[in-house]
């Protein structure tokens, strides 16, 4: 019997999850799906492996139409796993690969044209097409998943998130003040980008992580989640 079906048989959910980079998204998206014993899917590893593909194959960042042509000849494929989405690309395992820092900043700079959106939006939403998700990324609560049962937006400051970034990746000095420069330069592209800008769904719940632990966020959504699914589907 799983978690989900003790309950009264609660309905199953979906759960979105967005917000910028630093706020603590994939980590409690992970332990959040652990919990309801959901699959957990990154849609940030998409664009990522499309990034890595087009470094890979010398395709220009800003060239939409060459990208979305890469991204239809591309296997890419989230395999959600306990300790996160390993991401396969052409059937190769690039889960690693992806959080390297080239990949980073071409996945911002790829993300932000509307075709390779269009083409990553139907995909993602062909993956979550069986409720008992909890995707996380950018534009799910107000593209992939307009109707999502719960919508949060994980927010926290920026000096908070450029402070999580370097001790998670344990990085100080110039190294971290290049790492922080660039977190800045990304958020200001997914805020300002023309096709679907990082916003909060207006009927999302904003959380604000700044001075939460990570326990008391969980707890928070935990309770939203409670009371979802307790109401009737609309
Ligand atoms: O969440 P992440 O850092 O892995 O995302 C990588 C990039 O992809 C990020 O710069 C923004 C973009 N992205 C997006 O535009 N829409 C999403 N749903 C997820 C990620």
């Amino acid at each position: 019997m799983t978690p989900d079906s003790t309950h009264n048989n609660p309905r199953k959910l979906i759960i979105a999850i967005d917000g910028p980079a630093g706020a603590g998204k994939s980590t409690i998206a992970s332990r959040l799906a652990r919990k309801l014993d959901y699959v957990n899917l990154e849609s940030g590893a998409m664009y990522r492996a499309l990034a890595l593909q087009a470094i890979e194959n010398d395709t220009s960042f800003e060239d939409e139409a060459a990208l979305v042509k890469l991204a239809e000849g591309s296997r890419i494929q989230l395999e959600p796993t306990l300790g996160g989405n390993r991401t396969l690309l052409d059937g190769k395992d690039v889960s690693a690969r992806i959080r390297e820092r080239d990949v980073t900043e071409a996945a911002s700079r790829v993300s932000v044209h509307p075709k390779v959106r269009e083409w990553m939006v139907e995909h993602q939403r062909a993956l979550g097409a069986n409720a008992g998700i909890v995707m996380e990324g950018r534009d799910i609560g107000t593209k992939v998943f307009p109707e999502a049962d719960l919508k949060v937006f994980l927010d926290a400051d920026p000096v908070v998130r450029e402070q999580r970034r370097r001790a998670q990746q344990k990085i100080e000095g110039e190294v971290a003040a290049n790492v922080a420069a660039e977190l800045r330069e990304r958020d200001h592209r997914d805020r300002t980008r023309a096709a679907s800008p990082l916003v909060a769904a207006s009927d999302a719940v904003v959380i604000d992580s700044s001075s939460m632990s990570e326990d008391d966020v969980l707890a928070k959504i935990e309770k939203l989640v409670q009371q979802k699914r307790q109401q009737r589907p609309t």
